[in-house]
């Protein structure tokens, strides 16, 4: 057991963790940038309060750092609903394919991709690809608010994966809260159903949802996804309102991560993030796929 000097270490937290953790981070943000960022990072020690496929990318992407995850168990359940022989069944039936891959997903699905993508920049990647035929999983959801927004005539086979968190919200619940704030803006993520993303004002990553409402000249939001990123939302906007689009809007895996977990790391009680060496180098090529292509 080794203890870890905090100095040592790059805290990153994802907007999803509890606030006690937000506040304890050296940085907070989506997917994509907290990716970016502990990859840039001249520090050695990675510690992730995020779900498992979080850190997992980040041991990908550099197998010299030592990555933690505070809860290991943290898992999201869309990175699991994969049916691995069907990438392989696509790719034999479909011609000038790209397999292009959320990053909510295992390494082992990222191995067989030929890019990964997040929210914030699938649908530049996608743009970007030679490809006539895109088959995108694992989130119906994104894939098929991506497909509708291409302009590039791209055919789309979509997986049939969804995030449980985002799925379960209705048309019903937003309307009803649009009935009560009428002055409001609805802002939402591309995981929720796309009826859902119809009514929105604005969808895109968690990082892209802050930015709208500190941006936007409106002063009252509802806001449809993970209740943690009402606590950046107030941090940099403490004059404007934020309504849930409905009450328990939670990632229950995200919130396994307390200050304690965390505590837990730097203490040497939890063990680093480990990638079996050659599922790690294939996934490698897809995560750095989507760094080139996103920028
Ligand atoms: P972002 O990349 O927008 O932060 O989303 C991650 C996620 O898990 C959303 O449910
Ligand atoms: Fe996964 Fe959904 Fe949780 Fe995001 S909110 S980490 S997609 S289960």
């Amino acid at each position: 057991m080794e203890t870890i000097r905090r100095e040592d270490a790059l805290l990153l937290a994802h907007f999803y963790a509890p606030d006690e953790v937000q506040k304890l981070a050296d940085f907070v943000g989506d997917s994509y940038a907290l990716a970016k960022r502990a990859k840039e990072s001249e520090k050695q020690i990675i510690v992730f309060c995020g779900v498992s496929f979080m850190g997992e990318s980040v041991k990908i992407l550099c197998p010299e750092k030592s990555v933690y995850l505070p809860v290991p168990a943290a898992r999201c359940a869309m990175a699991e609903m994969v049916d691995e022989s069907e990438i392989a069944k696509v790719r034999r039936n479909v011609p000038d394919l790209a397999v292009v891959t959320y990053i909510n997903s295992t390494a082992r699905v990222k191995a067989l991709s030929d890019v990964v993508v997040t929210s914030s920049n699938a649908e530049k990647i996608i743009a970007a690809l030679p490809h006539k035929n895109i088959y995108f999983i694992p989130d119906r959801n994104l894939g098929h608010f991506i497909a509708a927004r291409d302009r590039s005539g791209k055919n789309f086979y979509f997986g049939n994966g969804y995030c449980p968190v985002h799925d379960r919200t209705t048309k019903e619940e937003v309307l009803a809260k649009k009935a009560e704030y009428p002055n409001a803006l609805f802002v939402t993520h591309p995981e929720c159903p796309q009826e859902v993303c119809a009514l929105a004002d604005y969808v895109g990553s968690t990082a892209g949802i802050i930015d709208f409402a500190e941006n936007s000249d409106c002063s009252e939001f509802i806001v449809g996804t993970e209740e943690g990123v009402l606590y950046e939302l107030f941090r940099r906007c403490p004059n404007k309102k934020f309504y849930p689009s409905r009450a328990g809007f939670v990632c229950e895996d995200m919130k396994k991560i307390t200050k304690e977990s965390v505590d837990n790391v730097f203490a040497g009680y939890v063990p680093p993030v480990e990638v079996e060496e050659q599922t790690r180098a294939k996934a490698a090529e897809a995560l750095n796929a989507m760094l080139k292509l996103a920028k």
